[in-house]
């Protein structure tokens, strides 16, 4: 008798959902017990939030907000950034970076990212400071920090302010300093795939007094401070209403989140770091490049694990890699499709495709495999066996 041949079926039946994150009883009950206290908008679970982070980063000030991308519009108002100016970043990164820009009326000016640390190569910044400079803002990509001194410097030089796009950067950090304490401002976010989560949230951290007001009243229609009490049992207070402020602010249902995430940054790193490990060592051999080794003198969040196909060496380009992975039940993300290659900046800025070699490079190639600190070991598991069949199946 002929033995019937085993199918091989997908890896998982189940789909792996690429960034779910963690979350615990702490924070659902106290979500909970928010909707039951009646007061649900910005209140002194937001200030708790802020305060934890603050100590957390060892920042002076903490701003929450409703998204990073509030937070990178805010502080360039803080900045002063506006019509006219222009503000360097790199185009690596997710929309809301430049689109911030754009919001304040500034143009976004592109630096290409150094091809193994994927973040932004200092030493091009020089050559394209104008008179119109007024600021950088570097994106610690995946968590790992950018080289924070010459930027640091290169900004002093040219009298220009540091916004640092931390959105990935929560555990950073760089020659013994806190991402968050380096430059001017720097913007973190909790967006539900990120490494501590409030739904969408942000966060900014400054040193400046200044800054810190103008971030907190413009967050909130521009409202003199302590206009978020005026419903409170404080008794109401007369706003003045100081600059054309946005609706920025973040709620306490959001803060509900944030207060018991934050006492889990550390073990949550620690996961990721774990499943990192992993990766690294289950996927050496295979046609792709891993994430480079830690920078000495820092630390590096963990957000992304991204692999670079090698496409050389593989038949089947990124995005059928991508489908073969969701058909043995593995979500994935691409971080990112280089902002210059997108509609909108390649058709206001002119750029051609070759501008931003690296980027170019990274966008072609990149894929990002689940890293969260929900995976259980069979997830990590499935991925493992997911990524090694698709690409040794494609070799
Ligand atoms: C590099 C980077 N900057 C900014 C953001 C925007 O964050 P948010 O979704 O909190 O506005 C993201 C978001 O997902 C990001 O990856």
């Amino acid at each position: 008798m002929v033995k019937p041949q085993p199918v091989s079926g997908p890896v998982r039946k189940q789909f792996l959902v690429f960034g779910s994150p963690a979350l615990e009883e702490a924070e659902i009950q106290e979500v909970v017990e928010t909707l039951r206290s009646g007061w649900i908008g910005t209140g002194p679970k937001v200030g708790r939030f802020e305060q934890a982070f603050r100590d957390y980063i060892g920042a002076r000030h903490a701003l929450a907000l409703n998204s990073c991308t509030a937070a990178l519009h805010l502080s360039m108002i803080a900045a002063g950034v506006g019509p006219g100016d222009e503000v360097i970043t790199t185009p690596h990164t997710f929309a809301a970076t430049a689109n911030s820009i754009v919001h304040t009326g500034a143009t976004p000016v592109f630096v290409d990212v150094d091809r193994r640390t994927q973040n932004i190569e200092p030493s091009l910044l020089a050559a394209v400071i104008t008179p119109r400079t007024r600021a950088i803002l570097p994106v610690h990509f995946a968590g790992r920090p950018c080289d924070m001194d010459p930027i640091m410097k290169v900004a002093r030089e040219h009298g220009l302010k540091v916004i640092e796009d931390a959105a990935h950067a929560i555990e950073s950090v760089y020659h013994g300093r806190h991402i968050g304490t380096i430059g001017d401002a720097a913007c973190f976010s909790f967006y539900v795939t990120k490494n501590i989560v409030t739904g969408e949230g942000g966060m900014v951290t400054t040193s400046d007094d200044a800054w810190a007001e103008k971030i907190q009243t413009y967050g909130l229609h521009g409202m003199s401070k302590g206009a978020w009490k005026r419903y409170s049992d404080s008794g109401f207070v007369h706003y003045q209403v100081l600059y054309p402020g946005f609706k920025y602010n973040m709620t306490d249902m959001q803060a509900a989140l944030g207060i018991h995430q934050m006492t889990r940054i550390e073990p949550y790193a620690r996961r990721r770091r774990e499943i990192w490990k992993r990766y690294d060592q289950a996927f050496a051999g295979l046609p792709a490049e891993l994430p480079a080794p830690e920078e000495p003198g820092t630390t590096h969040a963990r957000h992304l694990y991204t692999l670079l196909l090698d496409l050389t060496h593989l038949k089947a380009g990124r995005d059928a890699i991508v489908e073969d992975l969701k058909a043995e039940g593995i979500g994935t993300g691409i971080h990112f499709i280089s902002l210059h290659l997108h509609p909108y900046y390649k058709d206001r800025f002119g750029f051609s495709p070759d501008d931003f070699p690296n980027a170019r490079h990274i966008s072609e190639r990149t894929v990002s495999l689940p890293l969260s600190a929900r995976l259980t070991n069979q997830d990590v598991d499935d991925v493992i066996a997911a990524v090694r069949k698709v690409l040794l199946r494609n070799s």
